[in-house]
């Protein structure tokens, strides 16, 4: 079976009758949102809340009931991928452009399970380019100040033009020599004015499902 399809349908064990379930972006979380849907249809209720526009139109195909923050007071559980997931479960996030809703709906999950295949495991957080969501005002600016802080950014294209996350942002993809200390790199690419989030969720996962060299599932 394919790695992203084994761990990504492992994620539906932790999903229960009644949940709200935070629905991640990405081609490893697709099967969880698929056999959620296969569950829905045998009678499963749950009601999904989604991390991007591309997320809401699959689970309105599978099934998935969907919710938005007005109706809920909670989400129980949140599913979602990652690009690098660290020895300390944390994360680099938004190579799909969804970071910013992906960070609030974890953030606001009472648990936060991540999907991913073993080539996501690394000893250190960095060779992935951090996604920096920024606003489209300034991001000239915005550039300046990410240079400043070490990193070397690229605005993200689609088509020849920056691709637009589904805020109307743009994405900086920042590769930085290292990456000694995540949370203060998390901390201070915040502070600088036009950002609106990065990719880095540190302390945030509670479980990670990943494959071991045995190909069984192991959780961490
Ligand atoms: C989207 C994300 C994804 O979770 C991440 O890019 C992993 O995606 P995939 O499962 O396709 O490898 O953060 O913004």
């Amino acid at each position: 079976m394919n790695e992203k399809k084994e761990v990504g349908e492992k994620a539906v064990d932790y999903v229960e009758e009644g949940m709200v379930v935070g629905l991640g972006t990405g081609s490893t979380v697709f099967y969880t949102i698929s056999k959620l849907g296969n569950l829905v249809q045998q009678g499963l209720s749950i009601k999904g809340i989604p991390t991007s526009k591309q997320t809401e139109k699959l689970a309105i195909e599978v099934g998935i009931p969907l919710v938005s923050f007005h109706e809920i007071n909670q989400i129980d559980v949140a599913i979602d991928g990652a690009d690098e997931v660290s020895r300390d479960l944390d994360l680099i996030k938004g190579g799909g452009g969804a970071l910013l809703r992906e960070k609030i709906i974890a953030k606001a999950a009472k648990a936060f399970i991540v999907v991913a295949d073993p080539h996501k495991m690394v000893d250190k957080l960095g060779s992935f380019p951090l996604p920096v969501e920024v606003v489209p005002f300034g991001f000239e600016m915005t550039m300046k100040y990410l240079q400043e802080l070490g990193g070397s950014p690229q605005l993200r294209q689609k088509d020849g033009i920056p691709f637009r996350t589904d805020n109307g942002n743009y994405i900086f993809d920042c590769s930085f020599p290292e990456i000694t200390s995540p949370e203060d790199l998390e901390k201070d690419l915040n502070l600088i004015p036009g950002v609106v989030d990065n990719g880095l969720f540190i302390g945030m996962a509670d479980k990670v499902i990943t494959l071991n060299g045995d190909k069984n599932i192991s959780i961490n």
